[in-house]
């Protein structure tokens, strides 16, 4: 996925395109419901490129699993989501997900966000996945995000 990855950028491009098919290609992952990105500005995150039914689109950083992952600034994988009280559940059929940053100088400037039906879905090779992924993808938004 990481080769796939690299193939599929072009620098040359809008950031949001390149977002665009790198959620597409995050489907690989499989066994997922939703794959996509929120885009921070200021502390809240919004709404970017994603696959899946309609989410919701603003999240401020003090809450849910993306608001914790770009407070913490580290991936952030939730086994059991219906257990965990900060989930926000954009869709009742979501049990696990996995959120990591993108950080440019320090700043989280958007989260990668998957979540899948069943529990316990991500693991360390994902999160390691993602967090290659997050660095390819994070010079990108040296421009801001237009
Ligand atoms: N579950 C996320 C909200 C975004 S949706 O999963 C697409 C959260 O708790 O932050």
């Amino acid at each position: 996925m990481i080769k796939k990855a690299k193939a599929i950028i072009n620098v040359n491009e809008p950031l949001i395109s390149n977002l665009s098919n790198i959620s597409s290609l995050l489907r690989e992952f499989g066994d997922i419901n939703w794959c996509g990105f929120y885009l921070a500005k200021g502390d809240t995150l919004y709404l970017g490129p994603f696959q899946g039914d309609v989410a919701c689109t603003a999240i401020p950083f003090s809450k849910g699993i993306c608001g914790r992952c770009a407070t913490l600034k580290e991936t952030v994988i939730v086994d059991d989501c219906l257990s965990d009280t900060s989930h926000i559940a954009c869709s009742d059929k979501t049990r696990s997900e996995i959120v990591t940053p993108i950080i440019l100088n320090d700043k989280v400037v958007a989260v990668i966000d998957i979540d899948s039906e069943s529990y316990s879905r991500f693991n360390e090779n994902d999160k390691e996945i993602l967090e290659k992924i997050a660095k390819i993808l994070s010079p990108l938004f040296k421009n801001g995000l237009f």
